[in-house]
């Protein structure tokens, strides 16, 4: 017998149908409120607002759970590769060996870019950020493949779409990179792996190849499993909310890069160094900026911790703590501010400010870290996050299609000026 629950408004009853989830989640469906009360709800940041039912990633922020498609993130992580995750988030289940050869074999063959586009990059000034370029050939993919406008073709042509945005979007990236550093972008090569062909499109040099090291192929491929789901976050709602007006996956895609580019969201991960290294550079006091943090008139926050959902520790800091030591251990590195970030995460968490408010580290905390000793930018430690978000916006999209959602369209209370008439410009005083 399915609950409902009752609401009371100027004292009149209404019941509304509890939606529960595999984990037992609850939610109050209040589709029809507004028909039968005249009311809506309101809830700014929609902090307490579920917009969709998904069977893709499940997360519990309270303990710290992170599954995708009913998989723990720590068993993918130790186990699985970025493909295999991706075709898992995409598809449903885990890939058999002959559809993941297919499903590889499929993105290996897709990863060139029409030659027309490189001159987009030519245009680019070398000082732009590698965000605002991205996003803006993801979407000039759209412009390329007029077939991929309309959202209502049979399955195996937006399959093929997805296979174009997957294989594309790294070299869409790495020739960011190489345009910022004003050297000639390099073409992908098909004997490589996903991330062996990123790794070499981003550092090869015309006169030195660039051999993927084991260890760094390793530590990326589980740093982009790490980031590549996370529910209905920022970006992914993004990209759900522009796809539900039908629009094209690398317009939709391409807004979800967007989205994620904020210092509040995927841009933390740069914030987060440009934090340790401003701490380093001033001498590597760490209470002063934990002080800094808690004091309200003060803008500074401690990048890297807290997080909208998680309120323990997120699960994919902890993998990631553990993956940045083996890199720096494997690779011979120390890098100063690994100690400032494990001497502020250690004074933070015993802060009652923190503790209080239960801000934990969250996953940008040491990805950085670990990008800075692979060789990767600061300004390009975004794109990274969205290389690895990819697959989830992109099964998050084809989920949303699938179950035919309607055009997301939030409501509004509007408390601006109540109706009033029109003054001639010379009568307005
Ligand atoms: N440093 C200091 N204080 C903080 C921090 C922080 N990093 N994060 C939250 N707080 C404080 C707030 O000031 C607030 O205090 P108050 O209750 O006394 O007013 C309280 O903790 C709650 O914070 P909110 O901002 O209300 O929490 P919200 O869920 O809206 O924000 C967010 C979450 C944006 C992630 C926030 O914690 C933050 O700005 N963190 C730093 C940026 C960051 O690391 N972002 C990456 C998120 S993970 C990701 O996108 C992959």
């Amino acid at each position: 017998m399915p609950e409902n629950a009752k609401l009371v408004l100027e004292g009149k009853e209404y019941e509304l149908p509890v939606v529960t989830g595999t984990e037992n989640e609850k939610a109050v469906d209040i589709t029809r409120l507004r028909d039968l009360s005249g009311y809506i709800t309101l809830d700014s940041g929609y902090k307490n607002t579920g917009a969709t039912v998904s069977k893709i990633t499940y997360l519990d922020g309270e303990n710290g759970i992170l599954r995708y498609r009913g998989y723990p993130i720590e068993q993918l992580a130790e186990r699985s590769t970025f493909l295999e995750v991706a075709y898992l988030l995409i598809y449903g289940e885990l890939p058999t060996r002959s559809q993941l050869d297919e499903f590889d074999n499929n993105i290996r063959r897709h990863t060139l870019i029409h030659e027309d586009m490189k001159r987009f990059y030519q245009a680019y000034p070398t000082y732009a950020h590698p965000m605002g370029v991205v996003a803006s050939v993801t979407c000039s993919l759209s412009t390329f493949y007029p077939e991929s406008l309309n959202p209502n073709r049979p399955w195996e042509k937006i399959n093929l779409t997805i296979t174009r945005i997957l294989a594309k979007f790294p070299t869409i990236a790495a020739w960011a990179y190489n345009n910022s550093i004003g050297h000639p972008v390099n073409y992908p090569k098909n004997k490589y792996s996903y991330v062996e062909n990123f790794l070499h499109m981003m550092f090869s040099k015309p006169t030195e190849e660039y051999e993927p090291d084991p260890v760094v192929v390793n530590a990326l491929d589980k740093l982009l499993i790490l980031h590549a789901d996370h529910e209905q976050n920022c970006s992914t709602s993004t990209v759900r909310l522009v796809g539900s007006s039908q629009a094209n996956l690398y317009g939709s895609i391409a807004a979800g890069c967007i989205a994620l580019w904020g210092p509040l969201h995927g841009g933390a991960n740069q914030a987060v160094i440009e934090m340790l290294d401003q701490i380093h550079a001033d001498g590597g006091n760490v209470q002063k900026y934990v002080e800094k943090a808690k004091d309200k008139n003060d803008p500074f926050r401690l990048m890297g911790f807290g997080h909208r959902v998680y309120k323990n520790f997120d699960p994919r800091a902890k993998i990631i703590k553990k993956a940045c030591d083996d890199v720096l251990n494997k690779l011979g590195i120390h890098d100063p501010v690994l100690d400032i970030a494990k001497k502020l995460e250690e004074v933070a968490l015993q802060d009652e400010y923190f503790v209080e408010r239960k801000l934990y580290p969250n996953v940008d905390f040491y990805s950085g870290i670990i990008y800075r000793a692979i060789g990767i930018p600061v300004d390009m430690f975004t794109v990274m996050f969205a290389l690895g978000r990819l697959p989830g916006w992109i099964a998050q999209w084809k989920e949303m299609v699938e179950n035919k959602e309607p055009i997301g369209r939030p409501r509004q209370i509007y408390t601006g000026a109540a109706k009033r008439d029109y003054v001639n410009i010379a009568e307005r005083g």
